[in-house]
């Protein structure tokens, strides 16, 4: 716990950035936001930003308590967003209760952020299977050892669960995806891109789904 001194030292109240970098206008959107996240996605990679692919997931209870976590973005197509997890993690279990979230992209050095609402459905066996079988072997291994989310003794208990998980599958065997691993699709109902602009006037422009395809909108910053 900061002491109060310490408090004031960080001065949090004066740190802040003023964002000048680019615009956003309505021209430069493509004709929906999948393609424009690509674009986007791309630039963020171009920059060398860390993580790119990393996006802030968050779900709620089915009595409506929010919680979010990080998890990576691993495939992109026109459908939506794509990720990997466990389905009996607490992200997964509020999913399967409530399949409405929130996917956030915060891409400082950019100034940029993108806000995904949308319905998450989970990913095809085969889809998930082909992903797994592309992740290394000690995360394959990893999967096996860990019921995410669950409360463990302590560190050698999660050691012990690795250590079966080899003995399971020793050397070169194949290791198949857990019961409980599994990956979602986020289908976007809107996707709010976000570039900070001088004094606070940021640009939002947002793609809202409609019946009769995708509309758009700015909203005040
Ligand atoms: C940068 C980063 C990337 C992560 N990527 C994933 C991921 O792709 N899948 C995953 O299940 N957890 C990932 N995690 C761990 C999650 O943030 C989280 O701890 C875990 O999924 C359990 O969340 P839950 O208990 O809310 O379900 C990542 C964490 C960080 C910091």
């Amino acid at each position: 716990m900061a002491t109060r001194d310490e408090q004031q030292a960080m001065d949090l109240a004066s740190l802040r950035e003023d964002y000048s970098r680019a615009g956003l206008t309505e021209d430069d959107l493509a004709p929906d936001p999948i393609s424009f996240f690509h674009r986007w996605l791309r630039e963020a990679v171009e920059a060398g930003l860390h993580e790119p692919n990393a996006m802030v997931v968050s779900t709620a209870s089915p009595d409506g308590l929010p919680s979010s976590r990080m998890v990576l973005l691993k495939g992109l197509p026109a459908e939506g967003f794509v990720f990997f997890t466990n389905t009996h993690s607490r992200k997964g279990e509020e999913l399967a209760a409530n399949p409405h979230c929130a996917l956030l992209f915060p891409w400082h050095p950019l100034e940029r952020q993108v806000r995904v609402e949308g319905v998450a459905t989970p990913l095809e066996e085969d889809i998930v299977a082909a992903y797994f079988a592309s992740r290394p072997r000690g995360s394959r291994l990893g999967a096996w050892a860990s019921h995410q989310s669950r409360v463990v003794d302590g560190r050698e208990e999660l050691a012990a669960a690795y250590a079966a998980a080899e003995a399971r599958f020793p050397d070169d065997a194949p290791v198949p995806v857990p019961e409980e691993w599994g990956g979602y699709v986020v289908r976007p109902e809107s996707v709010e891109f976000w570039q900070g602009r001088p004094g606070r006037m940021h640009d939002r422009l947002v793609y809202r789904r409609t019946p009769s395809g995708w509309a758009t909108e700015r909203l005040a910053p």
